[in-house]
């Protein structure tokens, strides 16, 4: 990989679902149940949209394939929160080591090296998340779904990101795995590193093939 950045980052936010921990199986299991249930097709494909969006709008793209009599408010909230009760059960099976050594070792590196870092989340259940996996010291600050009004594309959580950690935008790097978040990092002012399923993403400053080679930025 190349090194773009004008050595002037301080801080690395860090989505969480996908990046740091695969939790964006977990989601896709959660949502399959609900759809089986409905009888709504939902493959990968579809999951892909989902990456980085809310719990709300990840329903309504997954209802674009329901056929069904029309759904108001309150069955669109029930339907959002059925899927959250599978997702929340498939979490409490998570452990450790669900974190693999090689993320754990790099982000020790990085708070060595004098690197802030922080998640930059859409979910409302990353602090479960951070505290199942035993990672949450590792972070100096978290920015998620239950401090945002507009989640990814919209930079809102990489912004409140950067302030909780003292930062200007400028000077942090964003770690995304969803397209939506490479956005938001632009939007943001931010530079953008894209790894898994937003590798080779063209909006983004950086792709990169293994977690590791974060070690190469700043
Ligand atoms: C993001 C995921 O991190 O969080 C999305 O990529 C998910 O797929 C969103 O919809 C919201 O998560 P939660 O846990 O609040 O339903
Ligand atoms: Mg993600």
């Amino acid at each position: 990989m190349t090194t773009k950045t004008t050595g002037t980052i301080k801080g690395f936010i860090f989505d969480l679902d996908g990046v740091i921990v695969f939790t964006d199986k977990l989601h896709y299991q959660a949502w399959k149940r609900m759809a089986d249930r409905l009888g709504i097709s939902f493959d990968e494909t579809v999951n892909d949209r989902l990456r980085g969006v809310s719990r709300e709008e990840s329903l309504d793209i997954i209802l674009e394939n329901y056929h069904g009599l029309a759904l108001g408010a309150e069955e669109k909230r029930r339907l959002a929160e059925e899927k959250n009760s599978y997702y929340r059960e498939l979490l409490e099976e998570l452990t450790p080591d669900a974190v693999e050594e090689k993320v754990k070792d790099t982000l020790v590196k990085l708070r060595e090296q004098g690197f802030k870092l922080a998640i930059g989340s859409s979910s409302k259940n990353a602090g479960l998340i951070l505290e199942r996996t035993g990672i949450a010291g590792l972070f100096d600050a978290v920015s998620d779904g239950n401090n945002i009004q507009r989640s990814k594309p919209d930079p809102e959580v990489f912004l409140k990101a950067a302030a909780f950690l003292g930062l200007e935008p400028g000077d942090c790097a964003v770690i995304e795995d969803a397209e939506a978040g490479i956005r938001a990092a632009k939007a943001g002012g931010m530079f953008a590193v894209a790894v898994h399923s937003a590798a080779g993403c063209p909006l983004a400053d950086e792709s990169l093939k293994t977690f590791e080679e974060l070690l190469n930025i700043g």
